[in-house]
């Protein structure tokens, strides 16, 4: 079984990840976690639950990549940020790190946050110019600053402070991406003109169903039963210069608790700046929920609190997506989006890696 394991390791590609319809094989043989009441009293914490990896549905490698760190002993930190940086340095995914789509003006600024269960402690960095892996800045505001977050120019001094190169992080298939928002601009940007919380068509909005929201979110428990979590993007595409997204947010784009578990988001993060939806999972979870139906739960908060009319459609409901990942302490797995019906996310344990079914609030 283990030989089999590291074969994949090795050269992961999507056609070695075994796919699996649902939680079988994580949560069928896990059970379900005990329900507590009081949101004070954490659930003991198992001895050893087995290693587990979760990422968005686009950080497949990332999972083994991740898992085979951990095999090998090292912390769930170590091992989440080394496999996001698969994501992070591919030039073809426009929607983290290099090649990851510009803001408005054609500079990417990228975001991203980790969590480390152990120590309770957080870093991030926001709109950071010019530094391909900023999962690892994140990392190092968490181990060698006493700050959390580091923004902008201070963000990236701090990277060149600890030898990471300046580099263009624009390539030219993301540059064209970008001239040819440029040149349709009219319709799709995200400056709104004086309107009516009420109305629907405001004229200069971009399309919210069409708009290209990436990210990856990695959250593992290690060999020692330690949580950690990451979550990196460029942000929204063609966003407002200077623009934060939910990502490098701890609470929103991410949060993460030893005792309980971790949650990580991908999607339109305004909406998940507005309700902490990764904090609020994780209290769930701290509650009892399984990890998909807190997932579920902040999806339905979401859409809840949505109330403005350009971001609902003629039925009352949200016209954007989001989409939450979630594990808890037991070892359990799940996640949610607000629209779906076939979407997926990876996950790997020490058998491989495999995709599981995102629960979803409405389906089309
Ligand atoms: N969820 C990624 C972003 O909105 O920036």
């Amino acid at each position: 079984m283990k030989k089999e394991f590291k074969t994949r390791m090795t050269s992961p590609s999507r056609r070695d990840f075994i796919r699996k319809s649902s939680l079988v094989g994580v949560a069928a043989t896990l059970g379900t976690a005990p329900r507590v009441v009081g949101a004070v009293t954490a659930p003991q914490k198992p001895k050893s639950v087995g290693p587990i990896v979760i990422s968005s549905r686009n950080g497949s490698d990332s999972v083994l990549k991740a898992m085979e760190i951990i095999q090998s002993g090292a912390d769930a930190l170590d091992a989440v940020v080394a496999g996001v940086n698969l994501v992070e340095e591919d030039p073809n995914d426009t929607s983290v790190g290099y090649g990851g789509l510009p803001n408005a003006d054609g500079i990417v600024q990228l975001d991203a946050a980790v969590m480390h269960g152990p120590t309770g402690r957080a870093g991030s960095v926001a709109c950071i110019e010019g530094i391909k892996y900023p999962s690892k800045i994140a990392q190092l505001v968490l181990e060698r600053t006493d700050h959390v977050n580091l923004v902008g120019k201070g963000a990236q001094e701090f990277a060149v402070m600890h030898g990471y190169p300046v580099e263009n992080l624009l390539t030219e298939k993301a540059r064209k991406l970008w001239v040819r928002w440029r040149e349709t601009l009219s319709s799709k940007d995200e400056y709104l003109p004086p309107h009516d919380p009420s109305e629907k068509d405001i004229g200069s909005l971009y399309d919210p169903v069409k708009r290209h929201w990436g990210t990856i979110h990695c959250s593992a428990i290690d060999l020692a039963g330690n949580i950690s979590s990451v979550t990196t993007t460029s942000g929204l595409a063609f966003k407002i210069p200077g623009r934060v997204g939910d990502s490098p947010i701890i609470g929103a784009g991410l949060y993460c608790d030893n005792e309980v578990g971790a949650a990580g988001s991908t999607g339109r993060g305004e909406a998940n700046l507005e309700n902490l939806a990764s904090f609020l999972i994780v209290e769930r979870m701290r509650e009892g929920d399984t990890p998909e139906a807190a997932c579920l739960y902040a999806c339905q908060r979401i859409a809840d609190h949505t109330r403005v009319g350009h971001l609902l459609d003629d039925n009352g409901r949200p016209n954007f997506n989001v989409q939450f990942y979630a594990l808890n302490a037991q070892g359990e797995v799940g996640g949610a989006e607000i629209w779906g019906g076939k979407g997926k996310f990876a996950a790997a344990n020490a058998d491989g890696g495999f995709l599981v079914d995102l629960a979803a609030l409405y389906t089309r």
